[in-house]
């Protein structure tokens, strides 16, 4: 459990730049910050625990980067939760996770209203069970016009699955006449993606030190800086989500250019 955190709205700026000089520091501003929250069930074996009480560990993690997140301004994170991949675990550990969503959920979501985060679940809704969909819905819904953090949770999702779902779209309505070839810009496709209209990440951090991508964001990111760190999810801090933004704000950010 994080300190109760105020809503974001009623933070002065100041204490932006206070908590963490990075957000405003050199390279552009940082305002979206994408998480790869890996690690949870190595945390469980080095403490000896059942492997999947590492997931519980983790939900512990997020929810005090989250009132940290909020509480120094961030304006958007976005957290992987589960993969399109991740079906290929045992039914046990798919129906833990999928159980626990829903908990985290029903448990947490009047706490995150009341800091005014705006929820959002990303990836593909259309093979998740019936009844935690309906209260994903439920959940953007009540939260969409809160003012605070903008809090992503990737559930179900995997690029290679978002940019094929979006290229049917575009094919279907070109298609039915609504669109021709040349109305296909990086920006139409952009908007057909399960982000919508929220902007790029200009960080991505990936806990447990793996150094890949695992089928996040690969769009979204294509030029966001990457932080990779060894601390597993579950031991990963706010001091250490800040000391990333620090690390954020010594990178030279060229796009391609001198
Ligand atoms: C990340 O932790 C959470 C999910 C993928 C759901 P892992 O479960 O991948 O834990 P490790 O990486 O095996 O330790
Ligand atoms: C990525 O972690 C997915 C999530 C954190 C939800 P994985 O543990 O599934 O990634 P790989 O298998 O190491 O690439
Ligand atoms: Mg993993």
């Amino acid at each position: 459990m994080g300190p109760p955190l105020k809503a974001s709205e009623s933070k002065p700026v100041p204490e932006i730049n206070q908590a963490s000089q990075a957000i405003s520091a050199s390279p552009p501003p940082l305002k979206h910050v994408a998480i790869i929250m890996d690690g949870n069930r190595r945390w469980a074996d080095q403490h000896r625990l059942p492997r999947l009480s590492g997931h519980k560990e983790g939900v512990k993690a997020l929810k005090k980067i989250v009132s940290h997140a909020g509480a120094i301004g961030l304006e958007y994170l976005t957290v992987y939760a589960f993969s399109s991949e991740n079906w290929q675990r045992s039914r046990e550990e798919v129906r833990y996770l999928f159980e626990l969503f829903a908990n985290v959920l029903r448990d947490e979501f009047d706490e995150l209203a009341e800091n005014r985060v705006r929820l959002r679940f990303i990836g593909d809704m259309s093979t998740i069970p019936a009844r935690l969909k309906k209260s994903f819905d439920r959940s953007m819904e009540d939260s969409k016009d809160n003012t605070g953090l903008n809090l992503q949770v990737a559930i179900n999702y995997g690029s290679r699955l978002e940019i094929t779902l979006a290229a049917k779209r575009i094919a279907a309505e070109a298609a039915a006449g609504k669109l021709s070839p040349a109305d296909v810009t990086e920006d139409l496709l952009n908007t057909y993606l399960f982000t919508g209209e929220i902007p790029d990440p200009e960080m991505m951090i990936r806990t447990g030190g793996e150094m890949r991508l695992s089928n996040y964001l690969l769009w979204q990111a294509a030029y966001s800086e990457l932080y990779i760190t060894p601390t597993l999810w579950p031991d990963f801090t706010p001091e250490n989500f800040d000391e990333a933004l620090e690390e954020y704000a010594q990178r030279n950010r060229r796009y391609g250019g001198d």
